[in-house]
């Protein structure tokens, strides 16, 4: 609950951005069809950034993502069955096409890990416990967008520590295997072994 107000209070500066920025898909579906993936594009980088390198803290980055799980994320969204803050106004707002093209257009942009400060020890401890529970499907330290799985490494610590608040609640679903994992590892190290492998992820710039 905490982290959901508190996920609400960062970015609710960006929802009047968010509905201005719907507006305008709405506006370019009806008279921009043959809009370019770059043009699409654009109206995202108020928040995830110039070519997909996050802007704000709550906000994942998206250059280097896999196309399949870009797609998959956006139906998700526009369908509501992956709750957001945000973007399933924004999902709604574009069709299968244009959202076909801005997966390549940002699969095809370069991967910008955050600049962000970590723990020192934290982080060693976290490479371990990564090892431990999730390289298996977020390989190369959780770099790799392979497998569909969404990068890890060099997201910025409140968008990671939302993400997963929203999986243990429930608000996202998570695969079965995943969730055995993350149900272990909270089992055995509790919330802090979610810290260490934030500040892991952190780490990686
Ligand atoms: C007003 C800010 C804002 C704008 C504009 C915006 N996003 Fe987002 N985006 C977010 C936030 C915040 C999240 C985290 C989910 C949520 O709470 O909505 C997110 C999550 C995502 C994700 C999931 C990434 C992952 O790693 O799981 C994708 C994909 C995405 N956005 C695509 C887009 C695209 C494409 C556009 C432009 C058409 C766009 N976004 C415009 C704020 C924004
Ligand atoms: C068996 C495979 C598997 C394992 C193990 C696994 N994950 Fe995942 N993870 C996935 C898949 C597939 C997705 C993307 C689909 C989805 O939205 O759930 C994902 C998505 C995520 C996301 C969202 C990424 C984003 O950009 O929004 C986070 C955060 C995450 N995993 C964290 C973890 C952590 C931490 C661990 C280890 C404790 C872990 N995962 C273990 C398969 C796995």
């Amino acid at each position: 609950m905490a982290y959901t107000t508190l996920k609400k209070a960062l970015i609710g500066a960006l929802v009047i951005s968010a509905s201005s920025v719907t507006f305008a898909a709405d506006e370019k579906k009806a008279t921009m069809t043959g809009a370019s993936a770059d043009m699409l594009s654009n109206t995202c980088a108020g928040c995830h950034g110039t070519y997909g390198a996050s802007a704000g803290p709550a906000t994942p980055s998206l250059g280097g993502i896999s196309s399949e799980y870009f797609q998959e994320t956006m139906a998700g969204f526009a369908s509501g069955d992956i709750k957001s803050t945000i973007m399933g106004r924004i999902a709604q707002g574009y069709s299968e096409e244009e959202i076909a093209l801005m997966a390549d257009y940002f699969s095809k942009q370069k991967y910008v890990p955050a600049k962000q400060s970590f723990d020192e020890a934290l982080a060693k401890k976290g490479a371990k416990l990564h090892d431990k529970y999730c390289e298996k499907c977020h390989a190369e330290g959780g770099s790799s967008a392979e497998d569909d799985s969404g990068i890890l490494a060099g997201q910025l610590i409140p968008y990671l520590r939302y993400t997963l608040a929203d999986y243990k609640a429930g608000d996202r679903e998570m695969t079965k295997k995943m969730k055995k994992k993350v149900n272990k590892l909270m089992q055995k190290e509790g919330d802090a072994g979610f810290e260490a492998l934030f500040n892991y992820y952190a780490s990686q710039q």
